[in-house]
């Protein structure tokens, strides 16, 4: 595995595999890398020629410094996991090669911001979006990978891709999770271990939830009141951020009742971490409508 830190050097060897027919694949990730990493890894590499991740603490998309500052690192160890993953290079630049001037132009998202943790970290979305316009103008992918974990992220890719003209096409992966339902993410070392104890209900209330569905409720206030009764009951450490059901992809209010496909999300405050998961349901068509 090839590992570049030169923006030039990664374009100029992209150019070469694409002169030789081959597509490419993209998986950018801000390092420490887990389970759901490879997972995208390893779509990637079913399904594109060559591929390509990035590993970069994007310092424009935090909110919180603090959390910037901690964010947790492990190099070698993320080498390795990309290596055994099929990835052919890992592009691993520093912050003053992706943002080599004080952040002249920026790209603002101005739909699908003010709901769940485009509402809670305002600016969030904006840092993404304009990291993710640098790496694909570097990368030039024909594919991108995404975890579903960050649903809101997928829903505004898709946008930014549309939005720029990007000739990519965006492909949404599963939520890979603990054996005890804990959605799998960098963040979930820095949890104490009473917090860590108490993750899996988080899964657990959206379980609560999409039941209800499969089982054939579709009134809003119903859910909603279930999943927050069982969050009420079953997370005591935590401090809920959000619980959110929305349309999906188009993150809208849901109306009395939910037709199409929804999203159930949840966001929890730890001491030292703030942890995301949600379902994502098809609730199937308006009867009244056909
Ligand atoms: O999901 C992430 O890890 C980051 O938001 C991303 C897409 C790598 C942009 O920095």
């Amino acid at each position: 595995m090839l590992q570049l830190a030169d923006s030039a050097a990664l374009r100029e060897f992209v150019r070469n595999q694409k002169k030789l027919g081959k597509t490419i694949g993209f998986v950018p990730t801000m390092g420490y890398l887990h389970e759901g990493h490879a997972s995208l890894f390893k779509k990637a590499a079913e399904t594109s020629d060559v591929v390509i991740a990035s590993s970069f603490v994007n310092p424009t998309q935090f909110v919180e410094n603090d959390d910037y500052d901690n964010y947790p690192k492990d190099n070698k160890r993320d080498v390795r996991l990309a290596e055994s993953c099929g990835v052919n290079v890992l592009f691993l630049p520093e912050v003053e090669t992706i943002y080599p001037n004080e952040q002249q132009v920026t790209v603002k998202v101005n739909d699908k911001t003010d709901v769940l943790c485009g509402k809670s970290r305002p600016g969030h979305f904006d840092g993404v979006a304009t990291v993710l316009t640098k790496l694909f103008t570097i990368v030039e992918p024909n594919y991108v990978y995404f975890g579903m974990k960050d649903a809101q992220q997928v829903a505004i890719v898709h946008s930014l891709i549309k939005s720029f003209h990007f000739p990519i096409t965006l492909i949404a992966c599963p939520i890979i999770r603990e054996t005890d339902g804990l959605a799998k993410s960098s963040r979930n070392v820095r949890l104490l271990p009473n917090e860590r104890r108490e993750a899996p209900e988080l899964y657990k209330g959206l379980q609560v939830g999409s039941e209800k569905i499969r089982n054939g409720e579709r009134n809003f206030d119903q859910i909603i009141a279930s999943v927050r009764r069982y969050y009420e009951l079953h997370v005591q450490l935590g401090v809920i951020d959000y619980i959110e059901v929305l349309n999906y992809p188009e993150l809208t209010r849901v109306k009395d009742k939910m037709y199409g496909r929804i999203i159930i999300a949840i966001a929890v405050r730890y001491s030292n971490a703030r942890l995301i998961d949600n379902v994502t349901i098809d609730c199937g068509h308006d009867e009244s409508e056909a």
